[in-house]
């Protein structure tokens, strides 16, 4: 049986982002511009382990290979808007199917709901990605609307659903020990 192992990324990942990304079935479903290379990966994966910074990348290696990769990213920069992360997800194509894109999810849910006080989860997903939504819909993420044309794919405008998934049961104050 496969093992899958999730762990904090590190800039030694880069290659691996670029390559899961990079494939023609899985770059369409994302919102990262073409020619996203090892070298971009890098800076992106030194800059977000800085010190402070509260972006989390994550990967998944299927029997010690990096497979997969997830993120969570403030929201937004607003001071009133920090019980909100946005979340990206990518799963080497031939990796799909395999729980992977679950293990990260249960990953990022467990640290946005357990540890760094997030409430709001967000996310856009092209609305024919039903695979994704699906996965989605697992972790308890609702679709909040449409955005009409929201990006371009393929040399076409296409529509988003906006997702979010409230926490399920906010933290409170653990009784006097
Ligand atoms: C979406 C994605 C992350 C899912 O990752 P994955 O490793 O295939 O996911 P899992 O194997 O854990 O399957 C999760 C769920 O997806 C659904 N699913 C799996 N295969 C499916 C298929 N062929 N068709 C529809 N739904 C499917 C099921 O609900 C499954 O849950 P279950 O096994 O409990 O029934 C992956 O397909 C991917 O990276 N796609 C390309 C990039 C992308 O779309 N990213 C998200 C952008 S918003």
């Amino acid at each position: 049986m496969s093992t899958i192992t999730v762990r904090r990324a590190s800039v030694k990942d880069a290659a691996a982002y670029a390559r899961v990304m990079s494939h023609p079935e899985v770059f369409p479903q994302l919102l990262q511009v073409p020619f996203n290379d090892e070298e971009l990966w890098k800076a992106r994966l030194a800059e977000s382990a800085t010190p402070g910074k509260p972006d989390l990348h994550l990967v998944a290696e299927l029997d010690g290979e990096v497979v997969g990769n997830g993120g969570l990213h403030p929201a937004a920069s607003q001071l009133r808007r920090r019980h909100a992360m946005a979340l990206g997800i990518a799963v080497a194509h031939e990796a799909q199917g395999r729980g992977v894109g679950s293990a990260l999810m249960h990953a990022m849910c467990d640290y946005a709901d357990n540890w760094v006080q997030v409430l709001r989860m967000e996310l856009s997903v092209f609305t024919d990605n039903h695979r994704a939504m699906a996965l989605y819909r697992k972790f308890g993420f609702e679709v909040e609307g449409t955005h009409r044309g929201y990006a371009m794919r393929h040399g076409q405008y296409v529509d988003v659903h906006s997702m979010a998934r409230w926490h399920p049961a906010p933290p409170r104050v653990s009784a006097p020990g």
